[in-house]
C-alpha cells in the first residue's frame, strides 16, 4: 500500500550567525492510512521542528535543507502555493495547544492558525 505520508531524509536547519545549525537531521518515517506515528524525544530534539517541516510552514531564519515529503503521492516540497494552498486548507494540520504541532495530525480537518496567515500573506 502506498503510504499516506513518506518523510525522506528530511533536513531542516537553521540559519544563524555561527552557520547552518541542523534540527533535523536526515529523518525518514512514513505513515500508512489510518496509522498514527507519536514522535518521542526530549525538549529541543526536533519533534516540533519535523511537524512544521512537514506542513511547510518553518519560517526564516528555518529552512529545509533537504529530502522529501511524499503526501498522497505528491512532494510538498514541490508543490505551487496555490496547490499548497488547497493541502493547507483541508488535507493536513496541527491541533493547536500546549502540544502544538507535536499532535501534527495527517488527515481531513481544519487547519492552524499558522497555517491560515501564511495562506492569506501568500509568500512561498
Ligand atoms: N526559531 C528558532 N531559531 C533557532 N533554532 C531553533 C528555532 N526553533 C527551533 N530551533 C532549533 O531546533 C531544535 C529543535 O526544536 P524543536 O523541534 O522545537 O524541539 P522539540 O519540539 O523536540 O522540543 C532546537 O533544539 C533548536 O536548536
Ligand atoms: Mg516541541
Amino acid at each position: 500500500m502506498e503510504p499516506l505520508l513518506r518523510v525522506e531524509r528530511l533536513t531542516t536547519v537553521f540559519d544563524l550567525p555561527g552557520g547552518a545549525l541542523p534540527a533535523v537531521n536526515d529523518v525518514t518515517f512514513e505513515i500508512q492510512p489510518g496509522e498514527t506515528l507519536g514522535l518521542v524525544g526530549e525538549s529541543g530534539s526536533g519533534k516540533s521542528v519535523t511537524a512544521l517541516s512537514i506542513m511547510r510552514l518553518v519560517q526564516p531564519p528555518g529552512r529545509i535543507a533537504g529530502g522529501r515529503i511524499v503526501f498522497k503521492g505528491q512532494d510538498l516540497l514541490t508543490l505551487d502555493e496555490r496547490r499548497m494552498r488547497r493541502i493547507w486548507l483541508g488535507q493536513i494540520g496541527h491541533r493547536a495547544g500546549n502540544d502544538g504541532p507535536l499532535a501534527c495530525r495527517v488527515a481531513r480537518g481544519g487547519w492552524t492558525g499558522a497555517a491560515r496567515r501564511r495562506g492569506r500573506a501568500g509568500g512561498k
